[in-house]
């Protein structure tokens, strides 16, 4: 079965660029649905804009695409790729937040986010991934 991968930039509306709660809720309805769809992936939130990595079926990917459009906690939304891929980057997670570790820092030298060329948005996010301990 064909994998897909979307990396997409938004500009976070309100409180969803600094709030801890708001973060929250996308990431409980994100692990619930995420879950039942076969999707993984990894989500950063950084100068006030978001950045996510969605991975699995194309339809899934999708079906997500077009709630994520219609989302008011974030606008803007900009594809930095989709595509088909052979593997997986984020198979352990659902989906979960990643921070602006050393390595990512490195990838990002002194560009925002939706600067990044595909080819260096997928190295941030797996350099901040890369941080991260596996699940249990
Ligand atoms: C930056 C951002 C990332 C999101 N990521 C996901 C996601 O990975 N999966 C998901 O199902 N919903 C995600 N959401 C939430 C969706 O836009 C939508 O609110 C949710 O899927 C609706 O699910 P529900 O019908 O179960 O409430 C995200 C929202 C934002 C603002």
């Amino acid at each position: 079965m064909p994998l897909h991968r979307a990396i997409y930039v938004s500009d976070a509306v309100g409180g969803a660029a600094t709030s801890l709660l708001v973060l929250a809720e996308i990431l409980g309805a994100s692990d619930r649905n995420n879950r039942r769809d076969g999707l993984t992936g990894v989500l950063m939130r950084h100068g006030g804009r978001f950045m996510q990595a969605i991975e699995g079926r194309r339809a899934d990917v999708d079906r997500l695409m077009d709630r994520l459009r219609a989302d008011p906690r974030h606008e803007n939304l900009r594809l930095l790729s989709d595509q088909d891929v052979s593997e997986r980057l984020f198979r352990e997670w659902p989906m979960t937040l990643v921070e602006m570790t050393p390595d990512a820092t490195r990838v990002l030298s002194g560009a925002t986010l939706d600067q990044l060329s595909p080819d260096r948005a997928e190295a941030l996010l797996s350099a901040a991934a890369g941080a991260l301990p596996l699940p249990a």
